[in-house]
């Protein structure tokens, strides 16, 4: 779908999220053919740079983290042109006067707030007190948004000041894996398995969000953090809303979003026996390769790791669980929603045979794709014998690709606010709901003064995680690439 021609401001264009994949980004959906032949693309931080400063840095990110799409060096020229930059000072006067003078009146004004919460408020304020920002102007921003309900009703609140909900692009950048969206298209627009999809069918549901990295380099966030805010507020409960919700009546933003509110507003408060946290112990002196020497705190109780058993109240899924958990420090990484079947209601082989449940498993990253898994009869003179095979494929190979072409989140999310199109963005309402679930699981802990159970760096978490399924009779699957 085409796009309008623009003007993106990147506040905070010369910080970490921009040098990684905001401009890396833009550079491989400019390669698409997706950026407009005048449309602008401005950088606005504290930095005392001009243009060529500013391209320079870029063309280094481009190389940095571009990809294949780095070698085409004449691109990359061409793209630069693009690219412009502001000093300014998110509190103060310097340099937007000079952003004011930039900015075209029949383009598209997109504003990409890709700086700490703490200056969202001070930029809002500032757009709207020197007119850049027009009626029809968009703000994109990024996570954390809040820390809890409070922080985020605040930050709604401030944000509102100055613009309408429909101005407003929060950004989850899960929403932006082409695994994630196919995850809509799978279940509407297939017969085949909306039926099953509900308590009477699904015994239960795993997402699995495994990552191998530590948390060094960005503990001071993280340890304030931890995975339940950082991970499951956002992130995974955005999967599960989409396994969960019921179909939307449009692929609309409302009413996409509308179906996932709801969801959020079923889900049961969590019971302190269905949540093990834990934290990567390393097996050096001290605290060396831990959690703890990472995040600088060696009292730290924040969790690197948790596991949860989350029960949703309504027709659909009542007595279905779904069990989260995500980790740093994990053996793979590996990211996955597994879909588990209940048994056949009458087996006509008898029990021995071989029997597994059905499982479909959509994997997010890496290696895209779907498997199911369905038993068939062994092949041979044997008897009948039954075994399990998958049906198994990769979205890249399926779509006749090697893979690296499917655009990252980023590219997909920043074009869609130049779009307009807000289906792939969270609602103020949303954020808030989720919050609202957050919060008391983890005044529960806290108020216990539960500390988190260590294990060990390449493992798959704690031992307890395990047992959170053992006891109900289930597995977890196995966390592997
Ligand atoms: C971020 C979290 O939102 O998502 C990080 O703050 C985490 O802690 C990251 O590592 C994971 O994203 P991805 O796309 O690598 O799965």
């Amino acid at each position: 779908i085409p796009v309008d021609c623009f003007d993106l401001v990147v506040f905070g264009g010369t910080g970490d999220l921009a040098r990684r994949k905001i401009l890396p980004g833009l550079f491989r959906r400019f390669l698409a053919g997706q950026i407009p032949e005048d449309a602008r693309i401005i950088g606005a931080a504290r930095a005392e740079i001009d243009d060529t400063g500013f391209r320079a840095f870029v063309k280094d990110a481009i190389m940095e983290f571009g990809g294949k799409a780095a070698k085409q060096t004449e691109a990359v020229a061409q793209f630069l042109e693009r690219l412009h930059y502001v000093a300014i000072d998110a509190k103060g006067e310097v340099g937007w006067a000079a952003l004011a003078g930039l900015m075209r009146d029949d383009v598209v004004r997109a504003f990409y707030f890709s700086v700490a919460p703490a200056l969202f408020g001070a930029l809002a304020e500032r757009l709207h007190q020197h007119g850049i920002a027009s009626p029809e102007s968009r703000i994109v921003v990024e996570k954390p948004f809040g820390r809890d309900l409070e922080s985020a009703q605040k930050l709604n609140a401030t944000l509102a000041l100055h613009f309408t909900e429909h101005q407003i692009y929060r950004i989850d950048h899960y929403l932006g894996k082409e695994t994630v969206q196919n995850l809509m298209a799978v279940r509407f627009a297939n017969i085949l398995f909306e039926p099953l999809w509900n308590a009477r069918h699904i015994d239960h549901v795993q997402i699995t969000v495994a990552e191998t990295v530590g948390v060094g380099g960005r503990g001071a966030y993280y340890d304030k953090s931890g995975a339940m805010r950082d991970m499951v507020q956002n992130h995974l409960m955005q999967l599960l809303c989409l396994i969960a919700m019921e179909a939307p009546y449009r692929f609309d933003p409302d009413a996409v979003r509308d179906e996932k509110l709801k969801v959020i507003h079923a889900l049961e408060p969590v019971r302190p026996d269905d949540i093990v946290r834990g934290q990567y112990r390393g097996t050096g002196k001290g605290t060396a390769g831990s959690y703890c020497e990472d995040a600088e705190n060696p009292d730290s109780r924040t969790e690197s790791y948790i596991a949860l058993k989350v029960d949703i109240a309504n027709w659909r899924w009542k007595g279905t669980p779904f069990y989260l958990r995500t980790g740093k420090k994990l053996r793979a990484r590996a990211s996955e929603i597994a879909i588990v079947f209940k048994e056949v209601p009458h087996s006509i082989f008898g029990e021995e045979e071989g029997w597994r449940e059905n499982v479909l498993s959509i994997r997010l990253q890496p290696n895209e794709g779907m498997t199911l898994s369905v038993m068939i009869k062994e092949p041979g003179p044997g008897g009948m014998r039954l075994t399990e095979v998958p049906l198994d494929m990769s979205f890249a190979e399926a779509l006749g690709e090697d893979g690296t072409d499917i655009p990252d989140a980023y590219e997909r999310l920043i074009m869609d606010v130049i779009r307009g199109n807000q289906t792939l963005f969270m609602r103020g309402d949303e954020v808030e709901a989720a919050w609202a679930w957050t919060d008391p699981i983890i005044a529960g802990w806290e108020a216990r003064g539960d500390k988190p159970r260590g294990y060990d760096p390449g493992s798959s978490g704690p031992e307890d995680a395990l047992m959170l399924l053992h006891r109900d009779g289930r597995r977890w699957r196995e966390i592997r690439e």
